[in-house]
């Protein structure tokens, strides 16, 4: 018998209607539309504006469009994985709550969090399920209503983060598709660099948590920026050695939208020249942390075909990275 893999079968995924453009931000901070464009690529993004919306709805929305285009059965449902930095709330998993919403009533669920790697993570543990054979249908979500940890009175953070959604649904595989090969990596040097200080069990919330701002995301952006570069850039680079495969076999690269400019470093370093390889929406949506890469799927589904090399790429708070080589499954 020949061996199983995990092959994502199914795309889906939701951004919410508000845009938050960049001449919009220029009226609420120090910035300009120019700046923001230059510096990181993006030009607008999605936010949640409706109380008492949560990173659950985005979820929901992404597993339902999933499961309209598959015509799938949420009973067949084994797994509901959840890959999000900003669940409902600290305790009461979000994973559980969009399970049994979207009728995934015979699944089990949990949240899994790795900062921006989340959903990269996300793929290692779903296809691990897959390839034991010991679950046939794993749904995995990655979702994040990153404007409810924003500051948007400071220009340093309010101007990368967005909202969104989106999904994909591993099956066994038997022709060799699907995931083939990971790198996955972290390293505790970046907790100082990329952090919410409160609302944890070091420092729970109280009411001078509150005024000193420590709910919201603090990040020491120049630091962040040169370790994504160089480890993302590193661990591509490496997964493509391991596998023999030169820029001409990759078909596309899936990078986590933090940067354009980060991006662009992993692409060059991969020998990826052709631009229509590299993936991008990062100037639609900005960083949406754990919906960066099924985002990506979605919005090129159409273009991606059955047996095309993809090299998925993540870099976040931690912080954690890692690289994961697959091979599409379907044809859309
Ligand atoms: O997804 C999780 C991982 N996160 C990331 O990957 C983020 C990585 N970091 C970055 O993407 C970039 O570092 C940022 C986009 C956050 C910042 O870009 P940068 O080119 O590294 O700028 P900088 O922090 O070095 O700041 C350069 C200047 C500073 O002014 P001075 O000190 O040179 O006078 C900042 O105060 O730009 C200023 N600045 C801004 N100016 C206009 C910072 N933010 C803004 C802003 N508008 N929004």
């Amino acid at each position: 018998m020949s061996k199983i893999t995990a092959a994502i079968t199914a795309v889906g995924a939701y951004v919410p209607e508000y845009v938050l453009s960049n001449k919009v931000l220029e009226t609420m901070v120090d910035t300009t539309d120019e700046w923001i464009t230059t510096r990181t690529g993006i030009k607008e993004r999605r936010i949640l504006k409706e109380p008492g919306k949560g990173t659950s709805f985005l979820g929901i929305k992404a597993a339902e469009d999933l499961m309209a285009k598959a015509d799938l059965d949420p009973a067949e449902i084994d797994l509901v994985l959840l890959a999000t930095a900003t669940p409902d709330m600290p305790v009461a998993s979000s994973a559980a709550y969009i399970a049994t919403q979207i009728g995934a009533t015979n699944a089990f669920s949990y949240d899994l969090q790795a900062a921006c790697s989340s959903f990269l993570y996300g793929m290692s543990t779903a296809s691990a399920y897959i390839e034991s054979g010991r679950y046939k249908k794993v749904l995995l979500i990655g979702a994040d209503k990153m404007s409810s940890i924003i500051d948007y009175t400071d220009r340093t953070t309010c101007i990368i983060f967005g909202d969104g959604g989106g999904a994909v649904l591993f099956e066994p595989n038997e022709e060799g598709l699907g995931l083939q090969d990971e790198i996955l990596r972290t390293d505790a040097i970046g907790r100082e660099f990329l952090k919410i200080e409160a609302g944890g069990s070091i420092l729970p919330a109280s009411a001078d948590t509150v005024a000193n701002k420590q709910h919201y995301v603090h990040q020491d952006g120049k630091t962040v920026f040169k370790f994504a570069v160089s480890n993302m850039a590193d661990v591509s680079e490496q997964i493509m050695m391991r596998n023999n495969l030169t820029h001409d076999d990759i078909n596309f690269l899936v990078a986590h939208q933090a940067n354009k400019r980060i991006i662009d470093a992993t692409a060059n370093r991969m020998g990826l020249v052709d631009e229509k390889k590299v993936l991008m929406n990062i100037q639609r949506y900005g960083n949406t942390t754990s919906a960066t890469l099924p985002l990506l799927l979605s919005d090129y589904e159409k273009q991606i075909k059955k047996g095309d090399n993809i090299i998925f790429a993540a870099f976040g708070g931690g912080f954690t990275w890692g690289s994961i080589y697959l091979k599409w499954a379907y044809n859309s």
